[in-house]
């Protein structure tokens, strides 16, 4: 309790030693009373402020008694700390990510904020923040990319996107499709259905005969010659092209669809009445020009492959359904022909989907590491994407790192290049766990600090850096029970078949 003090406002210029002790104990006497009246005051306050609170609970200062104890407010005392401004900014530990927003499909959460993490790469397209919907998922053996994919697109259903898985080498894919009231179309030896890559697929409306006619031969060229180089293992000289050209030309003269038979078969044994293209003097230099593509292509139509692309489709695309998965488990996933397969459906698939009407829909490219190591089949790849993008297509596509798109061709080469056109393509990266090995790759393919890049090789199953567009979050992604039940792709390992069962 303060001392209080009092005294003389009028002090006599000329005072008796007397007189002057009288008045300081006259002015003792007035502070010890002014103090006593003043805690008298005090008291009778809190006297009453304790009758008013007597009935109605109030917290006190050490919070309850019993379980909840130590739950209450109470003030932190941190020892004050200074620092210069710069300092503070790279101090300050409260800072986190704004954030994307909450507009889109719940992945699971963000590793550092703790908030959720949602992600719709329309959404960000429309806001700018991305300038294009693709999406790349790199991560090695069993880390959850194709456990991501999934998620991804059947969470995306009820925002009424669709989602079409054009090549599905493991056959993971078909009890999901079916799950999520979508179909799975399952092709190999034994199975009734055909598809012929060759389809013309729906017209945009609005589209002239001669564009449309001119579309449907570009797109099938793409693909012949893509094919044929595989097959070939080399590029196609000028006079092969010429004769492939030549031939579908010539198939395509007749009724409906062309299959890839008549196109063999016009290589092999070009019609002696048929027109004959600029620079080709006979039938008989045709037929030499095209020998080794037709019989590179026969491989397909009569070799290992032979009932699967050699006649009209059986099966018709239904663009209704929320979800379509071709199923070519049944063809070997070891097969080495599985990316000639997975590039013959996707064409397929591709040419049904040529709608700008169709809404938004994903095209899932599980397993595309397979179609990487093929340069011809990436050349075809990255001229889908770069028109997928106006028919609200958004790709995505799951590789073990991101040297499967520098890893193609040689150095220098067009296939590199278009490899590494198609990662440029891709504005949604996710990183999963990759080996250290891959590391300085992927930090300069990313534009990664120094941290990011630490964090790569020990990551867990399902958490990884997303890079979206120039900014980057370490997400956990979060599977709910039935997901984990129908997407369980260990099962595989030992041997379950009831992952297969649709
Ligand atoms: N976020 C997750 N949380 C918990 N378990 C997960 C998660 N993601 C995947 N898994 C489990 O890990 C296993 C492997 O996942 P997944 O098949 O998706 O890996 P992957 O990277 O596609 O493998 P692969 O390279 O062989 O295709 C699955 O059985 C799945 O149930
Ligand atoms: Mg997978």
């Amino acid at each position: 309790m303060a001392r209080r003090h009092t005294t003389s406002l009028i002090v006599p210029a000329v005072e008796s030693r007397r007189a002057r002790r009288a008045r300081k104990r006259t002015e003792r006497r007035l502070a010890g009373e002014l103090l006593r009246a003043e805690q008298a005051a005090r008291a009778s306050r809190q006297a009453a402020e304790r009758a008013a609170r007597k009935g109605s609970p109030v917290l006190g200062r050490a919070g309850e008694a019993g379980p909840a104890a130590g739950r209450n407010l109470r003030p932190l005392r941190v020892q004050a700390h200074r620092a210069t401004s710069a300092t503070l900014a790279a101090a300050y530990p409260f800072l986190a990510e704004g954030g994307l927003g909450g507009e889109g499909v719940l992945i699971g959460s963000d590793a550092f904020s703790r908030r959720s993490f949602v992600f719709d790469p329309w959404v960000l397209y429309e806001r700018g923040v991305i300038t294009n919907p693709n999406v790349a998922v790199a991560g090695e053996i069993g880390t959850g990319k194709s456990a991501l994919l999934k998620s991804l697109v059947t969470r995306s259903l009820c925002f009424r996107r669709r989602a079409y898985v054009p090549g599905d080498p493991k056959g993971e894919w078909t009890v999901v499709a079916r799950a999520a009231g979508g179909a799975a179309i399952e092709l190999g030896p034994g199975m009734p259905a055909r598809i012929n890559p060759l389809d013309a697929g729906s017209r945009p409306a609005g589209l002239d005969d001669a564009t449309w006619r001119a579309d449907v031969r570009a797109r099938r060229l793409v693909l012949l010659t893509s094919v044929v180089e595989t097959l070939l293992g080399r590029a196609l000289h000028p006079v092969e092209h010429t004769s492939l050209a030549a031939s579908l030309d010539a198939v395509t003269a007749g009724p409906g669809d062309p299959v890839l038979p008549q196109v063999v078969q016009a290589m092999l044994d070009p019609d002696p009445h048929g027109d004959l293209p600029a620079g080709v003097d006979t039938v008989e230099q045709l037929r030499d020009d095209g020998r080794d593509v037709g019989h590179a292509l026969s491989r397909l139509v009569f070799g290992d492959l032979a009932g699967l692309f050699d006649r009209e489709s059986t099966v018709t695309f239904d663009p209704a359904r929320r979800m379509i998965s071709l199923d070519v488990s049944r063809i070997g996933e070891d097969n080495p022909l599985i990316p000639l397969v997975m590039t013959c459906t996707s064409a397929w698939m591709e040419s049904a989907l040529r709608d700008p009407d169709g809404g938004k829909r994903w095209m899932v490219y599980d397993e595309a590491w397979k179609i990487m190591r093929q340069p011809a089949l990436v050349r075809r790849m990255e001229t889908q994407w770069r028109l997928s993008r106006a028919w609200g297509l958004a790709n995505i596509l799951a590789v073990h790192q991101l040297s499967d798109f520098a890893g193609v061709g040689d150095v220098g080469s067009e296939a590199r290049a278009r490899a590494t056109a198609l990662l440029a393509l891709t504005s949604t990266r996710v990183i999963y766990r990759q080996p250290a090995d891959q590391l300085a790759h992927t930090r300069t393919a990313m534009g990664l600090n120094s941290t990011e890049a630490e964090l790569l090789p020990s990551l867990v199953v399902g958490r990884g850096l997303w890079r979206i567009g120039t900014r980057a979050f370490l997400v956990q992604h979060n599977l709910t029970a039935r997901e984990i039940a129908l997407f369980n792709t260990d099962a595989r390992m030992h041997g379950d078949s009831s992952a297969r069962a649709s």
